[in-house]
């Protein structure tokens, strides 16, 4: 009876509805705010290059994260396909994060290393030269297109902004890390650096007890 008012009262459901939903956000981003797992950075993570960040920007201006996740689950079946499994702290410098949850094509966070220089150009040229049986489109244009003066280091002073630690010194340099590069091989150099951060050694002296 009591339910049957309630979907008969549509104030009443949008009320309830609203208060069901805001339970459920809270159970789910609350304990998260309080995870400092969450929110540190993954010992070892390294600082994107000028190359890296200009790729990152044209896999974004490029919608490639319509087809590709950035973000290994932790069953086993992904582990053993792509390797270890994503951590929050990996991407607390991604802005935005790549996450992502549509696979038309493979997940990319561990596609760094997997091929070399030369198969990611090809492939992203024309994939079927590499895949035959691919339906990834070609992104020809890539190789064709370079970076304006003062893009790199803009993009780079947006991220630091928001927190990525850039050096002044690799802002600087920016523009001159990529002068005669191209968008393919800013997007090659992004792709090769999608990896699992090894964690740094420890030095002998803060090894010891
Ligand atoms: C329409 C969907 C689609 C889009 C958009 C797309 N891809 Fe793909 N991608 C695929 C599919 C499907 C595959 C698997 C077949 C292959 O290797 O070509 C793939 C494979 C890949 C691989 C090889 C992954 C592996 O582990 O073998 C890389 C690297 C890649 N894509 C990068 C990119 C980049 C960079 C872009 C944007 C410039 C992009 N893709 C856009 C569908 C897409």
């Amino acid at each position: 009876m009591k339910h049957e008012f309630v979907e008969k009262n549509v104030g009443w459901l949008a009320v309830l509805t609203a208060v069901a939903i805001s339970f459920g956000g809270l159970v789910e981003i609350v304990p998260l705010m309080n995870d400092k797992s969450a929110t540190s950075v993954q010992p070892g993570l390294p600082v994107r290059t000028a190359l890296e960040v200009a790729g990152r920007d044209v896999y974004i201006r490029e919608g490639c994260y319509g087809c590709h996740s950035q973000m290994v689950r932790t069953l086993a079946e992904e582990v053993l396909r792509y390797g270890p499994a994503s951590t929050a702290g990996e991407s607390v410098w991604d802005h935005p994060f790549q996450w992502g949850s549509k696979r038309t094509g493979p997940d990319l966070a561990r596609v760094g290393g997997r091929y070399n220089d030369e198969w990611q150009r090809i492939h992203l040229n024309n994939p079927r030269d590499v895949v035959p049986e691919s339906n990834m489109p070609g992104y020809p244009w890539l190789a064709e297109e370079g970076f304006e003066p003062g893009e790199v280091p803009a993009m780079m002073k947006a991220l630091k902004a928001v927190g990525v630690p850039f050096d002044d010194a690799a802002i600087v340099r920016a523009d001159a890390d990529v002068a005669r590069k191209t968008k393919a091989d800013a997007v090659v150099a992004f792709l090769q650096s999608l990896k699992f951060p090894k964690a740094v050694p420890l030095t002998a002296t803060e090894a010891q007890p």
